[in-house]
């Protein structure tokens, strides 16, 4: 017998416990008719990993159960769900909405990227149901709402914007990062479309880059699918096998770092050198009966401050941080620090941040699972 290559995989009558890294890019078939009923779908089997590949599939059904959702589609990283979101529901000649507070990308796929392609893009107040009203078009396709916006925590009136644009024809997409499936499940509420950054929290570990976008109708799902299949922004093996992983303490770390942020929101709200506090459940907060009340009373682990000062500030505090990372990300399983002038929403002029108030001493929080204690004591001290 020759020396194949490819060694046979070796038999067990047992099965592991966790599930398999499976980094095949491709899957051998037994002839052309058995590949011909996989494609048309009479049979289940893996084609290429660009066309969907197990780690993503388990990664997807998690997420779909969480969110009360079938048929999602795991995607290279929050942007792309946000693409294909978007690119599978409007064509050229199309209107979308978006939200004015949205992530940095996510507004300058609308301002920038968008209209270059023939769809042309409104930006409203999504905190206002007749701001939303108000930028409907004829030929409006589709609004773009994140609940909890990035990073002034604003609460958008997810409910009159779903009621409107249902009466109206137009489809409701909902980014729930920040919100997560546990504070909210826009599907139930009548949404279309609901995405997230998989990035995030639900991965939690900062190691794995991935997104998940679904859709309330099936064959928009099945066009997501086909559109991630064809653009080649399938998520990769590895990073959603990651990702199952920190799915699996998702609910325990939302509950521990969404406790300590709001206590810690109370805590800097009494220092001197903090101008303001903004947490969704805080009385303060400018949407906070709305946020109660979608919620459940509960605010998330995002806290945003703004500092009386300006860089030279922001540069002191974040150094007197120590070992908390100063770093352009959320949902990390420690705490995190971030600057939006000088990350997310950086394209962004002067004015076009002052008007969403995000000043030079805006900071946003990530909040962790440390010791609460501790944590607060840190900030403290820093801020002292
Ligand atoms: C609300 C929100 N949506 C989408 C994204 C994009 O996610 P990713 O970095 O995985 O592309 C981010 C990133 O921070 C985000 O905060």
């Amino acid at each position: 017998m020759k020396r194949l290559l490819r060694a046979a995989w070796p038999e067990s009558v047992s099965r592991p416990v966790a599930t398999p890294l499976q980094p095949s890019v491709v899957y051998a078939t037994e002839d052309a008719d058995m590949l011909d009923s996989q494609y048309l779908g009479q049979t289940k089997g893996y084609t290429y990993s660009r066309e969907g590949h197990p780690n993503a599939e388990v990664v997807a059904n998690l997420i779909d159960e969480m969110e009360n959702a079938a048929g999602g589609t795991v995607v290279s990283s929050g942007m792309a769900a946000v693409t294909i979101a978007i690119l599978s529901a409007v064509k050229a000649g199309d209107h979308v909405i978006g939200a004015d507070q949205l992530y940095g990308r996510s507004l300058r796929l609308l301002s920038d990227e968008l209209p270059r392609l023939g769809i042309q893009t409104t930006l409203a107040d999504p905190t206002d149901v007749n701001a939303i009203a108000d930028a409907i078009r004829p030929d409006t396709r589709l609004v773009l709402i994140e609940t909890v916006s990035n990073p002034t925590l604003r609460v958008a009136d997810i409910e009159g914007i779903i009621s409107l644009c249902r009466q109206r024809g137009i489809l409701v997409a909902v980014d729930n990062t920040f919100t997560t499936p546990k504070l909210l499940r826009p599907l139930e509420l009548g949404a279309d479309i609901v995405l997230h950054s998989l990035t995030k929290m639900l991965s939690g570990h900062s190691d794995a880059m991935l997104g998940y976008v679904v859709a309330r109708d099936p064959e928009l799902c099945e066009r997501m699918s086909m559109l991630t299949a064809t653009m080649g922004v399938t998520g990769a093996a590895f990073d959603a096998w990651m990702a199952e992983r920190g799915l699996y303490s998702f609910d325990m770390r939302f509950e521990r770092a969404s406790n300590t942020a709001a206590r810690l929101a109370d805590a800097l709200a009494e220092l001197p050198n903090v101008k303001r506090v903004l947490y969704p459940t805080r009385p303060d907060h400018p949407d906070h009966n709305r946020a109660v009340a979608l919620l459940d009373g509960e605010g998330g682990n995002m806290v945003s401050f703004e500092l009386d000062g300006g860089r030279d500030t922001v540069n002191s505090f974040v150094r007197a941080m120590g070992s908390l990372a100063f770093a352009p990300t959320l949902g990390d399983i420690a705490t995190t620090l971030s600057h939006p002038v000088s990350s997310s929403h950086r394209a962004l002029s002067e004015d076009a941040r002052a008007a969403i108030g995000i000043t030079e001493g805006f900071i946003r929080v990530s909040v962790g699972c440390e010791q609460p204690d501790d944590l607060i004591e840190t900030f403290k001290a820093a801020l002292s």
